[in-house]
């Protein structure tokens, strides 16, 4: 797929993104927003991906933010318009039904910081730097830091986070649940490989399933994601992958995973 500001390599089932304009510290413009969204849309429908692992290039940033150049010229109209293109970009990305793991390299601020929440699982090198800067700018987030932030980290953090434009280095982050383990940059996009390969072990349709429900469910009353829950659990009792993984285990042997 021929993308400019983007690498994107499929390597044994694992799509490897990394944001690639490292002399902007991986800002993100409206070209890097539309192939995100390509990419995305790559992910959820390519059947030799079974999950990405998305990082920004050079040994700085992840992705410094959404490209303050752009911003700078942008009116009400075409700023919601931005915006909407964005959380949409990052929805896709985060509703494309594979895991998608976050390996954050550097500076994750803004945009970066929001990119990396849309991801189901985040990893941090000892380096990384996150925050939601805008309200220094005189805006605010667009790309879904006001609504993911809060969900991962609680509402008090968050708008400390979110009205001080602080920012919190790889530890803290760890702390409060923003990221899930921090690493050595050296040895982050091993870890983020290592964990995906854990993941697509795993019986594909269970696993696209849990992201579905989680997904679904944080936005139910909990009788009704109780029942999306047993829905699933039915759905899958149906599938050969179930009846593999349950005999693997009782025959003591690592399971064959179909997909079907
Ligand atoms: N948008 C556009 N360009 C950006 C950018 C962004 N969000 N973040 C960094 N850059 C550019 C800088 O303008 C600079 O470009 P130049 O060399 O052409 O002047 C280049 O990336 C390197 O950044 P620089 O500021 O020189 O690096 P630094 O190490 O001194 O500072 C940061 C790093 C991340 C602290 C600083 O770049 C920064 O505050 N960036 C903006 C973060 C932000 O507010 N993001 C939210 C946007 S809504």
């Amino acid at each position: 797929m021929p993308f400019t500001t983007l690498d994107f390599d499929v390597r044994d089932g694992i799509a490897f993104v990394t944001i690639n304009r490292p002399d902007k510290l991986n800002a993100l413009n409206d070209e890097v927003i539309a192939e995100i969204a390509a990419a995305a849309e790559a992910i959820a429908t390519d059947g030799d991906i079974g999950g990405a692992i998305i990082t920004g290039a050079g040994t700085k940033a992840f992705v410094a933010g959404a490209d303050i150049g752009e911003l700078s010229r942008q009116g009400p109209i075409d700023g919601k318009a931005r915006s909407r293109r964005g959380q949409d970009a990052f929805r896709r990305l985060e509703q494309c039904g594979k895991p998608v793991i976050a390996a954050v390299n550097g500076f994750a601020l803004g945009g970066g910081c929001e990119l990396a929440m849309a991801c189901h699982i985040r990893l941090a090198s000892t380096n990384a730097k996150f925050g939601q800067p805008e309200v220094k700018l005189g805006i605010g987030p667009g790309y879904g830091g006001s609504v993911r932030l809060p969900r991962l980290v609680g509402r008090g953090r968050a708008l400390e986070l979110l009205l001080t434009a602080r920012m919190i280095d790889a530890d803290e982050a760890y702390r409060i649940g923003l990221v899930n383990a921090v690493h050595p940059p050296e040895e982050l996009l091993g870890k983020a490989e290592e964990m995906m390969r854990t993941i697509l072990a795993n019986g594909p349709l269970a696993v696209g399933l849990c992201l579905e429900a989680v997904d679904a469910s944080l936005d139910m009353a909990l009788d009704d994601g109780l029942m999306l829950e047993a829905n699933h659990f039915g759905l899958l009792s149906a599938t050969a992958d179930m009846r593999e993984g349950m005999t693997a285990f009782l025959e003591k042997r690592k399971a064959n995973f179909q997909g079907c």
